[in-house]
């Protein structure tokens, strides 16, 4: 349902002063099929979110196509890629003053339907009814933003959802409902591409992809890709982990 195809994303190097450019996204060729939920994993600065910015059309790509249901959108804007159904999930939200999670559902659902809204907040189960009327503003936690943020973007019932480290922010008791909140509500109508370390997605996913230095270097299941995770000191931190992301794991 989406294919990449030698995708690049180059940028000048501000390291050197020759002119020399970097590819962070350095030829990137996959094929994402329909319903299959995916992890993206990798060491931090390995080009996992802007990977997950080339498809949404947030980053423009400096070479190569991006192909969603056999139409290229390589030069379609963010606004005409989530028509079709792609949607973003930002790692850090945007905060709007003044705009509810009332609001922001409207715009998402293009309804203003109350008794739609409950029973979506009820079916999603991780957003208390009390939060539609609360403004998406700097007064919210970052937890609680993210909720709100992935709440809209079920109800946006999309095509291809991708998610940049959901878990960021979130109370760990959260995390299990989370994650099955994404796998069974959306798939297997929807694609959906999360970008985590966090191995409760990790052990739900059906492909996992490994991105170093802006190349694919594995895609398939757990169990091979863990010994690989490890050589690349790469913290699979479990929800209990009393350890940072980047602090590396303890166990
Ligand atoms: N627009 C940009 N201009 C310059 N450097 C960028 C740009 N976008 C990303 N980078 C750099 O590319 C690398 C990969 O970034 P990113 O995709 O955010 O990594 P990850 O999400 O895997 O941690 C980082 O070194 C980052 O600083
Ligand atoms: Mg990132």
């Amino acid at each position: 349902m989406l294919e990449l195809k030698k995708l690049y994303f180059t940028i000048q190097d501000d390291d050197v002063d020759n002119g020399d450019t970097r590819n962070i996204i350095d030829g990137i060729d996959f094929t994402f099929e329909k319903g299959k939920f995916y992890v993206i994993t990798g060491p931090n600065g390995s080009g996992k979110t802007t990977l997950a910015k080339l498809i949404m059309g947030i980053n423009p790509i400096s070479s190569g196509s991006i192909i969603f249901e056999g139409k290229d959108i390589s030069s379609l804007s963010i606004t005409e890629r989530a028509k079709l159904g792609i949607v973003y999930s930002f790692q850090q939200p945007a905060r709007f003053k003044g705009i509810t999670f009332r609001d922001l559902l409207a715009i998402a659902t293009g309804n203003n339907d109350e008794k739609k809204f409950l029973e979506m907040v009820t079916r999603v189960g991780i957003c208390p009814l009390s939060f539609l009327d609360k403004e998406v503003d700097a007064r919210l936690s970052g937890g609680e933003i993210k909720k709100i943020e992935m709440a809209t973007t079920i109800a946006a019932n999309p095509k291809l959802a991708i998610y940049d480290e959901p878990d960021t922010g979130i109370d760990l008791w959260t995390i299990g409902p989370m994650v099955s909140l994404l796998k069974k509500e959306l798939s297997p109508k929807t694609t959906t591409i999360v970008v985590s370390h966090n191995r409760a997605f990790l052990d739900v996913a059906d492909v996992i992809i490994i991105i170093d230095k802006g190349r694919i270097v594995y895609s398939g299941d757990l169990k091979s890709a863990l010994p690989l995770l490890t050589d690349l000191s790469i913290c699979t931190y479990h929800n209990n982990c009393e350890r940072d992301q980047d602090a590396g794991c303890l166990r």
